[in-house]
């Protein structure tokens, strides 16, 4: 005798359960059904708790296996058929066109610093940062530019307020650098300087440029002018000429200027290098005793050469690019040639 379900309760849970098995059609659907039959607060379950003669245990054990073993076999034709449609439907085409991912490229006036940057660590230079606010201080004084000098006007520089502004050039970090550390030194200083140049083909009012120090026993012209073929040829290849020129700077005494044959026309004449074949660098020189001084520098023990060039410059020569602007306008197409 059954005490809560009689048999025909019995039959008709067996009937429900079994369309609800054959009526999932989803793994969640099948989870529900065997909650809802076979879970611990089911009608079958609590009817199980209840049961005292042998009888009724029989015929619910019966049902209760007999519903397990249709929601597994259930379960079982689901997963099948799940892993059909994912083996039919879910494949990779692998004739399809990929996405295009495009990947960043380094600006060429990176690339060129970069080359610069490299030649020095080769010479056992340190390669230094330096800021790019400055002082009329270091940005003129201790580089001994005379007090009249047109560079220290409002017409020329950015003056922040009457004593600090924006860089001019790299020089002042040589200052720096011998202040801060005993010679011997070798040392090139890369960055921006700033310049209040209307914008036009060949000028910009930021650029970049290396400055290279040297400061030793002995020291010579010849070493500097070695020193600088040394980076011409890293940046422009063997195959370029290199000349010097003399001119004047405050820093240095004797000044010269670095030209090298022009590597658009090689030498045949174009608008890059004027047409006289030769394209002008930047500036260097034997370190003035002045400078010496004024840093604490025994100029009687010591000398030294320094350069100083445009490092937009000499990426428009290697790429062959003639304009300047296109390094500060960021234009994609320009950009992703590189
Ligand atoms: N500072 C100079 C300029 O911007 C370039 C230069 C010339 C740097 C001579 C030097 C140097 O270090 O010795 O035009």
């Amino acid at each position: 005798m059954l005490t809560s379900l009689t048999l025909m309760d019995v039959q008709n849970l067996e009937n429900g359960a079994l369309a609800a098995v054959a009526g999932a059609d989803s793994a969640d659907e099948i989870e529900r059904v065997r909650v809802e039959y076979l879970g611990r607060k089911s009608e079958l379950k609590l009817a199980l708790r209840d049961v005292r003669d042998r009888e009724s245990g029989m015929a619910l054990n019966t049902l209760r296996e007999r519903l397990e073993t249709a929601i597994d076999g259930r379960e079982q034709e689901l997963r099948r058929a799940e892993l059909d449609r994912q083996l039919t439907q879910d494949v990779l085409d692998v004739t399809l066109p990929g996405e295009e991912r495009r990947l960043g490229s380094l600006h060429p006036t990176t690339l060129t610093r970069r080359i610069v940057e490299d030649a020095f660590l080769g010479l056992g230079y340190e390669v230094i940062d330096d800021r790019e606010v400055e002082t009329v201080h270091y940005n003129f004084d201790q580089l001994a530019f005379p007090p009249a000098h047109p560079s220290r006007s409002h017409r020329d520089t950015f003056f922040i307020d009457p004593v600090r502004l924006l860089r001019t050039e790299t020089s002042p970090s040589q200052i720096h650098v011998m202040e801060g550390k005993k010679p011997p030194i070798y040392m090139v200083s890369l960055g921006r300087v700033y310049r209040r140049d209307a914008p036009d083909a060949t000028h910009f009012p930021i650029f970049h440029q290396f400055e290279g120090l040297a400061v030793d026993r002995d020291i010579k012209l010849a070493d500097l002018k070695g020193t600088l073929r040394h980076v011409m040829r890293a940046l422009f290849g063997d195959e370029r000429q290199v000349r010097f020129r003399t001119h004047y700077f405050p820093f240095t005494e004797p000044s010269i200027e670095p030209d090298v044959s022009c590597p658009i026309c090689d030498m045949r004449g174009c608008r890059m290098c004027k047409y006289t074949g030769w394209i002008e660098l930047g500036g260097a020189g034997m370190v003035n005793p002045q400078v010496f001084v004024n840093v604490g520098i025994d100029p009687e023990e010591w000398t030294g050469f320094a350069f100083g060039c445009g490092i937009e410059r000499a990426a428009q020569l290697r790429h062959g690019i003639s304009e300047i602007r296109p390094f500060w306008e960021n234009d994609l197409r320009v950009l992703r040639q590189f």
